[in-house]
This record gives structure tokens, sequence and C-alpha cells, in this order.
């Protein structure tokens, strides 16, 4: 399916965040064709920004409301009013490094030590179907990279050490069992 047939089969009323192991979330997920970038997916966005700011979450990958398309938005500062959304992002540069905590809306109560670049420069379109450059470090760095993963179906559970998944196993195992009675 290309972008179009996947925003038309979105139905915005019954979005939710969807959990691993969702296979929609082990996807690499479609570019947005230029003409897509309309009402229909301004809609969409908004309506993740909504389910993220009501999950507390600061980023939010199209995937993980199953609509497996190259876009994501964050709020480094939790502010709805700094809500940035990335259509098609391409990361351009990776810069140092630092290990941090890491959490993820598709995995509730899991949060694990993740090494990320500190800097990164991305480049992709806004909802406006400009394209823009931007350089972000820290914790908006960290979001990016994250999100940015969630496009090519890379999830928190790949890039856990060994010992975080040997820690995190129960929960992973719950995740796992609630995703099967749920079927
Ligand atoms: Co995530």
């Amino acid at each position: 399916m290309n972008s179009s047939e996947k925003l038309q089969a979105v139905d915005l009323n019954s979005l939710r965040v969807i959990h691993y192991p969702d296979p929609r979330l082990k996807v690499v997920c479609t570019e947005v064709a230029y003409e897509d970038i309309s009402e229909t997916l301004r809609n969409l966005a908004f309506r993740m920004t909504e389910l993220m700011f009501a999950s507390r979450g600061v980023g939010l990958a199209a995937p993980q409301v199953g609509v497996t398309i190259r876009m994501f938005i964050s709020s480094p500062e939790f502010q709805p009013e700094d809500c940035h959304v990335y259509i098609n992002p391409k990361i351009l540069a990776l810069d140092g490094s630092e290990i941090c905590e890491e959490g993820c809306l598709s995995f509730p109560q899991i949060y694990c030590k993740v090494k990320r670049a500190k800097t990164v420069t991305v480049q992709a379109m806004n909802l406006e179907g400009e394209m823009f450059t931007e350089t972000a470090t820290d914790l908006a760095a960290r979001i990016i990279q994250h999100e940015n993963d969630h496009l090519n179906g890379m999830l928190l559970s790949d890039r856990m050490s060994t010992v975080a998944k040997l820690a995190n196993r129960k929960t992973l195992h719950e995740l796992e069992a609630e995703f099967a009675a749920a079927k």
C-alpha cells in the first residue's frame, strides 16, 4: 500500500497507541507522497498529539497508532505549543554519544538505558510540505533518534542490552501474553 491508501484506511476515532509485540511496529514504513501532505495527514498528526499528551509521552511515531507511514511527532518540553512534526525524516549527521534511560509508549512499564548520539541533524518536511533542517541535542536529539527508529521497525527491545532484556523479561512476557489474549 502507498501512503494515500494507508491514510484513506485511517479511522481517527478508533486510533490508539499499540503495544509490543504488535507486528505493525516491525514494519519499515512507507514514504509520505508529497500530495498526501493534506488535511487527512494534518488530522492524523493532531490526533497523534492528543494521544501522546494523554499518555504522557514526549514522542510518538505513526506506526505506534498502526499507520505505517514515515511521520513522527515530538515535544521535548511536553508542551502542546511546542510540538514538532517530522515527515519523511532523514538523519544527516550524528555526533557524540550519551547513555540515558529511555521509555516508549509501546512498551508500558519498561525503561532502560540506551546509547544514542548526543547531537543529531535531521532533514524533514512539516505539515505545510516545507522542507526544514534541524540540529537537536540531548533529549530532543534522543527523541528524534528513537522515533526515527520506529519508522524502520526498530524498537526499544532491539536496542536493549542483554542485561536490560533480562531485567525486563517479565514485563516483556506480560506484554506478549496481553497481545496474544487480545487476538
Ligand atoms: Co517508542
